[in-house]
Protein backbone atom coordinates (compact mmCIF):
# COMPACT_ATOMS: atom_id res chain seq x y z
CA UNK A 1 0.00 0.00 0.00
CA UNK A 2 2.96 2.36 0.52
CA UNK A 3 4.05 2.23 -3.19
CA UNK A 4 0.33 4.12 -3.72
CA UNK A 5 0.14 8.01 -3.54
CA UNK A 6 -1.53 9.08 -0.38
CA UNK A 7 -4.51 10.79 -2.33
CA UNK A 8 -5.63 7.10 -3.60
CA UNK A 9 -4.97 4.97 -0.69
CA UNK A 10 -7.39 3.37 1.40
CA UNK A 11 -7.27 4.16 4.72
CA UNK A 12 -8.83 1.40 6.44
CA UNK A 13 -11.21 -2.02 5.62
CA UNK A 14 -14.72 -0.29 4.23
CA UNK A 15 -17.68 -1.95 5.71
CA UNK A 16 -20.47 -1.31 4.40
CA UNK A 17 -23.50 -2.70 6.08
CA UNK A 18 -26.38 -0.36 4.86
CA UNK A 19 -29.13 -1.14 2.37
CA UNK A 20 -32.20 1.50 1.50
CA UNK A 21 -35.90 0.35 1.44
CA UNK A 22 -38.77 2.39 1.90
CA UNK A 23 -36.96 5.80 2.49
CA UNK A 24 -35.09 4.25 5.09
CA UNK A 25 -31.23 3.21 5.63
CA UNK A 26 -31.46 0.43 7.72
CA UNK A 27 -28.24 -1.42 9.01
CA UNK A 28 -27.85 -5.49 7.96
CA UNK A 29 -26.34 -7.86 10.58
CA UNK A 30 -26.40 -11.09 8.70
CA UNK A 31 -24.13 -12.40 5.76
CA UNK A 32 -21.40 -10.32 4.87
CA UNK A 33 -19.53 -10.68 1.35
CA UNK A 34 -15.82 -9.80 1.38
CA UNK A 35 -14.96 -7.43 -0.90
CA UNK A 36 -11.48 -7.70 -2.66
CA UNK A 37 -8.98 -5.60 -4.90
CA UNK A 38 -6.39 -7.28 -7.55
CA UNK A 39 -4.85 -4.68 -7.70
CA UNK A 40 -1.94 -5.19 -5.56
CA UNK A 41 -1.55 -8.99 -6.31
CA UNK A 42 0.95 -9.13 -9.25
CA UNK A 43 2.49 -12.46 -8.25
CA UNK A 44 1.53 -15.43 -7.27
CA UNK A 45 2.85 -15.16 -3.45
CA UNK A 46 0.56 -11.89 -2.95
CA UNK A 47 -3.81 -12.67 -2.50
CA UNK A 48 -6.30 -10.23 -3.32
CA UNK A 49 -6.64 -7.56 -1.13
CA UNK A 50 -9.53 -7.80 1.42
CA UNK A 51 -10.43 -3.73 1.14
CA UNK A 52 -14.38 -4.07 2.44
CA UNK A 53 -17.18 -6.06 3.26
CA UNK A 54 -20.60 -5.41 2.05
CA UNK A 55 -24.40 -7.15 3.07
CA UNK A 56 -25.08 -10.32 1.62
CA UNK A 57 -29.24 -9.46 2.13
CA UNK A 58 -31.82 -11.78 2.28
CA UNK A 59 -34.93 -12.95 0.11
CA UNK A 60 -36.76 -11.91 2.95
CA UNK A 61 -35.45 -8.22 2.18
CA UNK A 62 -35.50 -8.61 -1.15
CA UNK A 63 -39.29 -8.80 -1.18
CA UNK A 64 -39.70 -5.87 1.24
CA UNK A 65 -37.77 -4.29 -1.09
CA UNK A 66 -40.43 -4.67 -3.78
CA UNK A 67 -42.78 -4.43 -1.78
CA UNK A 68 -41.82 -0.79 -1.18
CA UNK A 69 -41.23 -0.30 -4.60
CA UNK A 70 -44.87 -1.76 -5.47
CA UNK A 71 -46.54 0.25 -2.36
CA UNK A 72 -45.27 3.32 -3.75
CA UNK A 73 -46.35 2.63 -7.60
CA UNK A 74 -49.38 1.66 -5.96
CA UNK A 75 -50.36 0.03 -9.68
CA UNK A 76 -50.08 3.73 -11.06
CA UNK A 77 -51.96 5.42 -7.87
CA UNK A 78 -49.01 6.33 -5.98
CA UNK A 79 -48.12 9.59 -5.31
CA UNK A 80 -44.75 9.20 -7.52
CA UNK A 81 -46.08 7.97 -10.54
CA UNK A 82 -49.04 10.62 -10.48
CA UNK A 83 -46.51 13.64 -9.50
CA UNK A 84 -45.73 16.99 -11.61
CA UNK A 85 -43.22 16.58 -13.53
CA UNK A 86 -41.49 19.64 -12.62
CA UNK A 87 -41.62 18.14 -9.09
CA UNK A 88 -39.93 14.66 -9.77
CA UNK A 89 -37.64 16.74 -12.06
CA UNK A 90 -36.91 18.96 -8.75
CA UNK A 91 -36.07 15.20 -6.68
CA UNK A 92 -33.81 14.27 -9.36
CA UNK A 93 -32.25 17.41 -9.41
CA UNK A 94 -31.74 17.19 -5.39
CA UNK A 95 -29.92 14.30 -6.28
CA UNK A 96 -27.48 15.26 -8.62
CA UNK A 97 -26.35 17.68 -6.48
CA UNK A 98 -25.83 15.36 -3.57
CA UNK A 99 -24.29 13.21 -6.26
CA UNK A 100 -21.57 15.37 -7.46
CA UNK A 101 -19.93 16.14 -3.57
CA UNK A 102 -19.09 12.18 -3.82
CA UNK A 103 -16.95 12.39 -7.26
CA UNK A 104 -13.63 11.55 -5.19
CA UNK A 105 -14.74 9.13 -2.94
CA UNK A 106 -16.67 7.26 -5.81
CA UNK A 107 -13.57 7.62 -8.40
CA UNK A 108 -10.95 6.53 -5.71
CA UNK A 109 -13.53 3.17 -5.12
CA UNK A 110 -13.75 3.01 -8.93
CA UNK A 111 -9.77 1.99 -9.19
CA UNK A 112 -9.83 -0.23 -6.45
CA UNK A 113 -12.71 -1.81 -6.81
CA UNK A 114 -12.63 -2.66 -11.05
CA UNK A 115 -9.03 -1.55 -11.75
CA UNK A 116 -10.72 1.52 -14.02
CA UNK A 117 -7.98 4.13 -14.66
CA UNK A 118 -7.62 7.52 -13.07
CA UNK A 119 -9.05 9.58 -16.25
CA UNK A 120 -11.80 6.78 -17.28
CA UNK A 121 -12.75 6.69 -13.63
CA UNK A 122 -13.59 10.47 -13.84
CA UNK A 123 -14.90 10.13 -16.76
CA UNK A 124 -17.18 7.49 -15.95
CA UNK A 125 -18.48 10.10 -12.89
CA UNK A 126 -18.42 13.04 -14.81
CA UNK A 127 -20.15 11.56 -17.73
CA UNK A 128 -22.78 9.79 -15.62
CA UNK A 129 -24.07 13.85 -14.02
CA UNK A 130 -23.84 15.04 -17.32
CA UNK A 131 -26.43 12.40 -18.17
CA UNK A 132 -28.54 12.72 -15.13
CA UNK A 133 -28.66 16.74 -16.50
CA UNK A 134 -29.26 15.70 -19.90
CA UNK A 135 -31.97 13.43 -19.06
CA UNK A 136 -33.49 16.45 -17.31
CA UNK A 137 -33.35 18.51 -20.33
CA UNK A 138 -34.79 15.70 -22.64
CA UNK A 139 -37.79 15.23 -20.18
CA UNK A 140 -38.79 18.88 -19.79
CA UNK A 141 -38.95 18.46 -23.49
CA UNK A 142 -40.99 15.59 -23.86
CA UNK A 143 -43.17 17.38 -21.37
CA UNK A 144 -43.24 20.31 -23.27
CA UNK A 145 -44.41 18.02 -26.30
CA UNK A 146 -47.16 16.49 -24.54
CA UNK A 147 -48.42 19.73 -23.56
CA UNK A 148 -50.55 20.56 -26.05
CA UNK A 149 -54.29 18.97 -27.81
CA UNK A 150 -54.62 16.96 -30.87
CA UNK A 151 -57.89 17.12 -32.93
CA UNK A 152 -58.19 15.13 -34.86
CA UNK A 153 -61.77 13.21 -36.53
CA UNK A 154 -63.64 14.99 -34.00
CA UNK A 155 -61.96 13.27 -31.24
CA UNK A 156 -59.31 15.79 -29.14
CA UNK A 157 -56.32 14.00 -27.35
CA UNK A 158 -53.83 14.97 -24.89
CA UNK A 159 -51.26 12.33 -25.58
CA UNK A 160 -48.16 12.55 -22.98
CA UNK A 161 -45.34 9.38 -21.96
CA UNK A 162 -46.68 7.56 -18.36
CA UNK A 163 -44.62 5.19 -16.05
CA UNK A 164 -44.70 1.53 -16.50
CA UNK A 165 -44.49 0.40 -12.85
CA UNK A 166 -41.82 -1.23 -10.56
CA UNK A 167 -38.55 -2.09 -12.34
CA UNK A 168 -35.62 -3.71 -11.22
CA UNK A 169 -32.41 -2.69 -12.02
CA UNK A 170 -29.30 -4.40 -12.46
CA UNK A 171 -26.05 -2.89 -13.78
CA UNK A 172 -22.76 -4.95 -14.95
CA UNK A 173 -19.19 -4.06 -13.17
CA UNK A 174 -17.49 -2.76 -16.24
CA UNK A 175 -19.26 0.19 -15.89
CA UNK A 176 -20.97 -0.14 -12.39
CA UNK A 177 -22.37 3.63 -12.56
CA UNK A 178 -22.43 4.45 -15.66
CA UNK A 179 -24.29 2.06 -16.88
CA UNK A 180 -26.33 1.29 -14.11
CA UNK A 181 -27.65 4.67 -13.95
CA UNK A 182 -28.09 5.14 -17.46
CA UNK A 183 -31.04 2.34 -16.91
CA UNK A 184 -32.11 4.09 -12.96
CA UNK A 185 -32.33 7.39 -13.99
CA UNK A 186 -35.07 7.72 -16.47
CA UNK A 187 -36.50 4.91 -14.93
CA UNK A 188 -37.43 6.87 -11.67
CA UNK A 189 -37.45 10.46 -13.27
CA UNK A 190 -40.37 9.17 -15.99
CA UNK A 191 -42.42 7.98 -12.59
CA UNK A 192 -41.19 4.37 -12.35
CA UNK A 193 -40.25 3.08 -8.71
CA UNK A 194 -37.02 0.86 -8.47
CA UNK A 195 -34.88 -1.51 -7.23
CA UNK A 196 -31.72 -1.68 -7.63
CA UNK A 197 -28.99 -4.75 -6.82
CA UNK A 198 -25.02 -3.39 -7.94
CA UNK A 199 -23.19 -5.80 -9.65
CA UNK A 200 -20.76 -8.35 -8.03
CA UNK A 201 -17.78 -5.87 -8.32
CA UNK A 202 -18.91 -2.20 -8.12
CA UNK A 203 -19.85 -2.61 -4.95
CA UNK A 204 -18.82 -0.15 -2.55
CA UNK A 205 -18.92 2.59 -4.80
CA UNK A 206 -22.77 2.76 -4.68
CA UNK A 207 -22.90 3.06 -0.76
CA UNK A 208 -21.87 6.64 -0.41
CA UNK A 209 -24.91 7.29 -2.65
CA UNK A 210 -27.53 5.85 -0.24
CA UNK A 211 -27.89 8.84 1.80
CA UNK A 212 -28.27 11.01 -1.77
CA UNK A 213 -31.37 8.67 -2.69
CA UNK A 214 -32.86 8.18 0.63
CA UNK A 215 -32.59 12.30 0.48
CA UNK A 216 -33.42 13.34 -2.45
CA UNK A 217 -36.92 10.47 -3.90
CA UNK A 218 -39.86 9.71 -1.46
CA UNK A 219 -39.99 6.22 0.24
CA UNK A 220 -40.24 3.32 -1.94
CA UNK A 221 -39.48 4.99 -4.98
CA UNK A 222 -35.49 3.76 -5.13
CA UNK A 223 -34.92 0.73 -3.22
CA UNK A 224 -31.41 -0.13 -3.12
CA UNK A 225 -30.31 -3.81 -1.86
CA UNK A 226 -26.67 -5.87 -1.94
CA UNK A 227 -25.99 -9.82 -2.29
CA UNK A 228 -25.90 -11.96 -4.31
CA UNK A 229 -28.58 -12.59 -7.47
CA UNK A 230 -29.70 -15.70 -7.28
CA UNK A 231 -30.91 -15.03 -3.76
CA UNK A 232 -32.17 -11.70 -4.36
CA UNK A 233 -33.56 -11.34 -7.98
CA UNK A 234 -35.06 -14.62 -7.83
CA UNK A 235 -38.07 -14.02 -5.62
CA UNK A 236 -38.53 -10.79 -6.97
CA UNK A 237 -38.95 -12.00 -10.52
CA UNK A 238 -40.84 -15.26 -8.95
CA UNK A 239 -43.70 -12.54 -8.02
CA UNK A 240 -44.80 -11.31 -11.12
CA UNK A 241 -44.76 -7.54 -9.74
CA UNK A 242 -41.71 -6.40 -12.10
CA UNK A 243 -42.57 -4.87 -15.03
CA UNK A 244 -39.79 -3.49 -16.40
CA UNK A 245 -36.61 -6.17 -16.35
CA UNK A 246 -33.30 -3.92 -16.73
CA UNK A 247 -30.38 -5.53 -17.05
CA UNK A 248 -26.45 -4.72 -18.44
CA UNK A 249 -25.17 -8.09 -18.47
CA UNK A 250 -25.30 -11.51 -20.23
CA UNK A 251 -28.28 -12.81 -21.98
CA UNK A 252 -28.25 -15.85 -20.47
CA UNK A 253 -29.04 -14.02 -16.73
CA UNK A 254 -31.39 -11.99 -18.64
CA UNK A 255 -33.09 -15.16 -19.97
CA UNK A 256 -33.11 -17.14 -16.79
CA UNK A 257 -34.59 -13.71 -14.97
CA UNK A 258 -37.00 -13.57 -17.49
CA UNK A 259 -38.24 -17.16 -17.26
CA UNK A 260 -38.90 -16.86 -13.34
CA UNK A 261 -41.87 -14.10 -14.22
CA UNK A 262 -45.35 -16.25 -14.29
CA UNK A 263 -46.81 -13.22 -16.73
CA UNK A 264 -44.14 -12.50 -19.02
CA UNK A 265 -46.51 -10.51 -21.20
CA UNK A 266 -46.43 -7.72 -18.73
CA UNK A 267 -42.82 -7.94 -18.63
CA UNK A 268 -41.10 -4.96 -20.74
CA UNK A 269 -37.54 -5.60 -21.08
CA UNK A 270 -34.33 -3.05 -21.26
CA UNK A 271 -31.57 -4.95 -21.64
CA UNK A 272 -27.90 -3.99 -22.88
CA UNK A 273 -26.33 -7.51 -23.67
CA UNK A 274 -23.06 -8.89 -25.10
CA UNK A 275 -21.83 -8.38 -28.27
CA UNK A 276 -18.37 -9.53 -30.52
CA UNK A 277 -18.10 -6.41 -32.31
CA UNK A 278 -16.19 -6.65 -35.62
CA UNK A 279 -13.32 -4.54 -36.88
CA UNK A 280 -13.07 -4.39 -40.87
CA UNK A 281 -9.86 -3.63 -42.50
CA UNK A 282 -10.43 -2.97 -46.56
CA UNK A 283 -7.20 -3.47 -48.35
CA UNK A 284 -7.21 0.22 -48.86
CA UNK A 285 -7.73 1.51 -45.38
CA UNK A 286 -4.98 3.96 -43.77
CA UNK A 287 -3.17 1.51 -41.62
CA UNK A 288 -1.80 4.01 -39.27
CA UNK A 289 -5.12 5.26 -38.43
CA UNK A 290 -6.79 1.85 -37.91
CA UNK A 291 -4.14 0.33 -35.69
CA UNK A 292 -4.74 3.39 -33.58
CA UNK A 293 -8.34 2.89 -33.65
CA UNK A 294 -7.99 -0.72 -33.55
CA UNK A 295 -5.35 -0.59 -30.23
CA UNK A 296 -7.54 1.79 -27.84
CA UNK A 297 -11.08 -0.40 -29.96
CA UNK A 298 -9.74 -3.47 -28.78
CA UNK A 299 -7.85 -2.75 -25.49
CA UNK A 300 -8.95 0.75 -23.34
CA UNK A 301 -10.06 -0.57 -20.05
CA UNK A 302 -8.28 -4.64 -21.47
CA UNK A 303 -11.07 -4.97 -23.52
CA UNK A 304 -13.83 -5.10 -21.22
CA UNK A 305 -16.30 -2.87 -22.22
CA UNK A 306 -19.37 -4.70 -24.53
CA UNK A 307 -18.26 -1.98 -27.42
CA UNK A 308 -14.54 -3.35 -27.50
CA UNK A 309 -13.30 -4.53 -30.87
CA UNK A 310 -13.82 -8.05 -30.08
CA UNK A 311 -12.45 -9.36 -33.28
CA UNK A 312 -10.63 -8.01 -36.38
CA UNK A 313 -10.83 -8.75 -39.73
CA UNK A 314 -7.91 -7.60 -42.06
CA UNK A 315 -7.53 -8.13 -45.86
CA UNK A 316 -4.94 -10.36 -46.74
CA UNK A 317 -3.35 -7.58 -48.92
CA UNK A 318 -2.73 -5.55 -46.12
CA UNK A 319 -2.65 -8.27 -43.47
CA UNK A 320 0.86 -8.02 -43.03
CA UNK A 321 1.59 -4.91 -42.66
CA UNK A 322 -1.17 -4.18 -40.30
CA UNK A 323 -0.17 -7.40 -37.53
CA UNK A 324 3.28 -6.08 -37.54
CA UNK A 325 2.47 -2.22 -37.02
CA UNK A 326 -0.67 -3.44 -34.34
CA UNK A 327 1.41 -6.10 -32.20
CA UNK A 328 4.51 -3.76 -31.85
CA UNK A 329 1.82 -0.74 -30.35
CA UNK A 330 0.42 -3.46 -28.44
CA UNK A 331 3.48 -4.85 -26.49
CA UNK A 332 4.06 -1.13 -26.02
CA UNK A 333 1.33 -0.93 -23.98
CA UNK A 334 2.13 -0.44 -20.28
CA UNK A 335 0.66 -2.40 -17.56
CA UNK A 336 0.20 -0.23 -14.69
CA UNK A 337 -1.95 1.18 -11.58
CA UNK A 338 -5.37 3.09 -12.11
CA UNK A 339 -3.50 6.30 -10.99
CA UNK A 340 -0.68 5.70 -13.09
CA UNK A 341 -2.94 6.27 -16.07
CA UNK A 342 -1.58 3.40 -18.16
CA UNK A 343 -4.44 1.58 -20.76
CA UNK A 344 -4.04 -1.67 -19.16
CA UNK A 345 -4.64 -2.47 -15.80
CA UNK A 346 -5.01 -5.59 -13.30
CA UNK A 347 -7.97 -7.65 -14.03
CA UNK A 348 -10.76 -7.37 -11.47
CA UNK A 349 -12.06 -10.78 -11.64
CA UNK A 350 -9.64 -13.21 -10.22
CA UNK A 351 -10.26 -15.79 -12.86
CA UNK A 352 -10.21 -13.43 -15.49
CA UNK A 353 -6.60 -14.25 -16.39
CA UNK A 354 -7.00 -17.22 -16.27
CA UNK A 355 -9.62 -17.48 -18.56
CA UNK A 356 -7.47 -15.08 -21.46
CA UNK A 357 -4.72 -17.76 -20.91
CA UNK A 358 -7.49 -20.80 -22.15
CA UNK A 359 -8.74 -19.01 -24.94
CA UNK A 360 -5.13 -18.36 -26.25
CA UNK A 361 -3.65 -21.76 -25.26
CA UNK A 362 -7.29 -22.97 -27.08
CA UNK A 363 -6.46 -20.99 -30.47
CA UNK A 364 -2.73 -21.93 -30.61
CA UNK A 365 -3.71 -25.52 -29.97
CA UNK A 366 -5.99 -25.18 -33.53
CA UNK A 367 -3.23 -23.57 -35.48
CA UNK A 368 -3.49 -19.51 -34.31
CA UNK A 369 -0.17 -18.02 -33.79
CA UNK A 370 0.73 -15.37 -30.82
CA UNK A 371 1.64 -12.83 -33.54
CA UNK A 372 3.54 -10.21 -30.49
CA UNK A 373 6.09 -10.94 -28.77
CA UNK A 374 4.41 -10.00 -25.14
CA UNK A 375 1.31 -11.83 -26.15
CA UNK A 376 -0.06 -14.33 -23.05
CA UNK A 377 2.80 -13.25 -20.61
CA UNK A 378 1.08 -14.06 -17.18
CA UNK A 379 0.89 -12.43 -13.55
CA UNK A 380 -1.50 -13.33 -10.95
CA UNK A 381 -3.72 -10.43 -11.99
CA UNK A 382 -3.08 -9.86 -15.50
CA UNK A 383 -2.75 -11.70 -18.66
CA UNK A 384 -0.58 -9.35 -21.34
CA UNK A 385 -3.00 -9.12 -24.40
CA UNK A 386 -2.08 -11.65 -26.99
CA UNK A 387 -2.68 -10.59 -30.77
CA UNK A 388 -3.91 -14.38 -32.42
CA UNK A 389 -3.72 -15.04 -35.98
CA UNK A 390 -5.00 -16.50 -38.19
CA UNK A 391 -7.56 -17.14 -36.15
CA UNK A 392 -10.34 -19.92 -37.76
CA UNK A 393 -14.43 -20.87 -36.42
CA UNK A 394 -13.09 -23.68 -34.61
CA UNK A 395 -11.52 -21.71 -31.99
CA UNK A 396 -13.09 -20.50 -28.94
CA UNK A 397 -11.93 -17.07 -29.40
CA UNK A 398 -14.22 -16.61 -32.27
CA UNK A 399 -17.16 -17.04 -31.20
CA UNK A 400 -16.74 -16.40 -27.36
CA UNK A 401 -17.11 -13.06 -26.03
CA UNK A 402 -13.79 -12.67 -24.50
CA UNK A 403 -14.21 -9.62 -22.49
CA UNK A 404 -10.51 -9.26 -21.74
CA UNK A 405 -7.35 -8.26 -23.18
CA UNK A 406 -6.79 -10.95 -25.99
CA UNK A 407 -7.29 -10.12 -29.82
CA UNK A 408 -8.27 -12.36 -32.56
CA UNK A 409 -7.66 -11.58 -35.86
CA UNK A 410 -8.58 -13.54 -38.94
CA UNK A 411 -8.14 -12.94 -42.83
CA UNK A 412 -10.26 -12.29 -45.95
CA UNK A 413 -9.94 -11.67 -49.62
CA UNK A 414 -13.39 -11.22 -50.36
CA UNK A 415 -15.19 -9.12 -48.02
CA UNK A 416 -18.34 -11.09 -48.14
CA UNK A 417 -16.68 -13.33 -45.40
CA UNK A 418 -16.99 -11.25 -42.48
CA UNK A 419 -20.42 -10.52 -43.73
CA UNK A 420 -20.88 -13.71 -43.35
CA UNK A 421 -20.05 -14.50 -40.47
CA UNK A 422 -21.54 -11.84 -39.01
CA UNK A 423 -24.93 -12.58 -40.13
CA UNK A 424 -24.06 -16.05 -39.11
CA UNK A 425 -23.19 -14.94 -35.15
CA UNK A 426 -25.65 -14.29 -32.27
CA UNK A 427 -24.52 -10.71 -31.68
CA UNK A 428 -25.44 -7.59 -33.59
CA UNK A 429 -24.10 -4.33 -31.54
CA UNK A 430 -21.70 -2.67 -33.66
CA UNK A 431 -18.98 -2.75 -36.07
CA UNK A 432 -15.77 -0.89 -37.27
CA UNK A 433 -14.64 -0.40 -41.58
CA UNK A 434 -11.62 0.89 -42.42
CA UNK A 435 -11.22 1.95 -45.48
CA UNK A 436 -11.19 4.84 -48.23
CA UNK A 437 -13.12 3.97 -51.84
CA UNK A 438 -16.73 4.56 -51.45
CA UNK A 439 -17.08 2.26 -54.43
CA UNK A 440 -15.76 -0.20 -51.77
CA UNK A 441 -17.42 1.33 -48.64
CA UNK A 442 -20.95 1.80 -49.97
CA UNK A 443 -22.29 -1.16 -50.88
CA UNK A 444 -20.34 -2.39 -47.47
CA UNK A 445 -21.97 -0.15 -44.93
CA UNK A 446 -24.93 -0.79 -46.72
CA UNK A 447 -24.88 -4.48 -45.05
CA UNK A 448 -23.59 -3.54 -42.03
CA UNK A 449 -26.48 -1.25 -40.82
CA UNK A 450 -28.99 -3.35 -41.31
CA UNK A 451 -26.57 -6.26 -39.40
CA UNK A 452 -25.65 -3.85 -36.24
CA UNK A 453 -27.08 -0.90 -35.37
CA UNK A 454 -24.06 1.44 -35.49
CA UNK A 455 -21.10 1.22 -38.02
CA UNK A 456 -18.13 3.16 -37.01
CA UNK A 457 -16.73 4.18 -40.25
CA UNK A 458 -13.02 4.57 -39.62
CA UNK A 459 -13.36 4.85 -35.96
CA UNK A 460 -13.29 2.58 -33.11
CA UNK A 461 -16.92 0.99 -31.52
CA UNK A 462 -18.03 3.00 -28.65
CA UNK A 463 -21.23 4.03 -26.96
CA UNK A 464 -21.28 7.45 -26.59
CA UNK A 465 -21.83 10.92 -27.32
CA UNK A 466 -24.92 9.31 -25.39
CA UNK A 467 -27.61 11.42 -27.36
CA UNK A 468 -26.98 8.71 -30.00
CA UNK A 469 -29.14 5.63 -29.79
CA UNK A 470 -27.03 2.73 -28.20
CA UNK A 471 -28.72 -0.73 -28.93
CA UNK A 472 -28.05 -3.86 -30.84
CA UNK A 473 -29.64 -6.76 -32.75
CA UNK A 474 -30.41 -10.50 -31.84
CA UNK A 475 -29.08 -11.57 -28.29
CA UNK A 476 -26.61 -7.85 -28.13
CA UNK A 477 -29.52 -5.83 -26.85
CA UNK A 478 -33.25 -5.32 -26.08
CA UNK A 479 -34.60 -1.70 -26.43
CA UNK A 480 -32.82 1.49 -27.56
CA UNK A 481 -30.61 3.65 -24.62
CA UNK A 482 -29.64 7.44 -25.10
CA UNK A 483 -31.07 9.88 -23.19
CA UNK A 484 -34.02 10.42 -25.37
CA UNK A 485 -34.62 6.72 -26.23
CA UNK A 486 -34.22 5.83 -22.78
CA UNK A 487 -36.92 7.92 -21.53
CA UNK A 488 -39.20 6.35 -23.96
CA UNK A 489 -37.95 3.18 -23.29
CA UNK A 490 -39.08 3.36 -19.65
CA UNK A 491 -42.26 4.74 -20.70
CA UNK A 492 -45.67 4.21 -22.87
CA UNK A 493 -48.03 6.82 -24.40
CA UNK A 494 -51.18 7.25 -22.87
CA UNK A 495 -53.60 9.60 -23.17
CA UNK A 496 -56.84 11.58 -22.35
CA UNK A 497 -59.50 11.48 -25.61
CA UNK A 498 -62.51 13.34 -25.64
CA UNK A 499 -65.14 14.15 -28.36
CA UNK A 500 -65.10 17.22 -29.39
CA UNK A 501 -67.85 18.85 -28.21
CA UNK A 502 -68.90 22.01 -25.48
CA UNK A 503 -69.13 19.75 -22.86
CA UNK A 504 -65.82 18.13 -22.80
CA UNK A 505 -64.21 21.23 -23.91
CA UNK A 506 -65.52 23.00 -21.25
CA UNK A 507 -64.24 20.22 -18.73
CA UNK A 508 -60.73 20.87 -20.20
CA UNK A 509 -60.68 24.40 -19.66
CA UNK A 510 -61.68 24.31 -16.50
CA UNK A 511 -59.12 21.56 -15.78
CA UNK A 512 -56.69 23.12 -17.02
CA UNK A 513 -57.32 26.83 -15.26
CA UNK A 514 -57.79 24.74 -11.74
CA UNK A 515 -54.79 22.72 -12.47
CA UNK A 516 -57.12 19.90 -10.87
CA UNK A 517 -54.96 16.92 -13.04
CA UNK A 518 -51.07 16.56 -13.11
CA UNK A 519 -51.70 15.19 -16.23
CA UNK A 520 -54.39 17.10 -18.21
CA UNK A 521 -52.09 20.51 -18.43
CA UNK A 522 -50.65 22.83 -21.12
CA UNK A 523 -48.34 24.49 -18.78
CA UNK A 524 -44.47 23.28 -18.43
CA UNK A 525 -41.12 23.81 -17.10
CA UNK A 526 -38.61 25.78 -18.24
O1 LIG B 1 -19.63 -1.86 -21.76
C1 LIG B 1 -20.23 -1.21 -22.59
C2 LIG B 1 -20.27 0.26 -22.52
O2 LIG B 1 -21.51 0.78 -22.82
C3 LIG B 1 -19.26 0.86 -23.41
O3 LIG B 1 -19.31 2.21 -23.38
O4 LIG B 1 -18.11 2.60 -25.49
O5 LIG B 1 -18.39 4.40 -23.86
O6 LIG B 1 -16.85 2.51 -23.37
P1 LIG B 1 -18.09 2.96 -24.07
Amino acid sequence: MNSVPKKFQLNSIIHHNEYLINGKISKWSGNKANIYSTLLCDSDEKDPLLIGTSPEMSSELAMEALNAASKAYDSGKGNWPRMKVYERIHCMSTFVQKMILKRDEIVKLLMWEIGKNLNDSEKEFDRTIDYINDTIEEYKRIDRKGATFQNKSGVRALIRRGPLGVVLCLGPYNYPLNETFALLIPAIILGNTTIFKPAKHGVLLIAPLLNAFKESFPAGVVNIIFGRGRVLATPIMESGKIDVLSLIGHSSSAIVLQDLHPQKNRLRLVLGLEAKNPAIILKDADLDLTVKECLSGSLSFNGQRCTALKIIYVHEEVKDEFLTKFSKKVDELELGMPWENTLLTPLPEPSKPQYISDLIDDATSLGAKIINKKGGQRSKNFTFPAVLYPVSKKMRVFEEEQFGPVVPVVSFSDVSDPLNDMADSNYGQQASIFGKDVDALGPVIDSLVNLVCRVNLNSACQRGPDIFPFTGRKDSAVATLSVHDALRSFSIRTFVASKDNELNKNILREMIDSKKSNFIRTDYYL
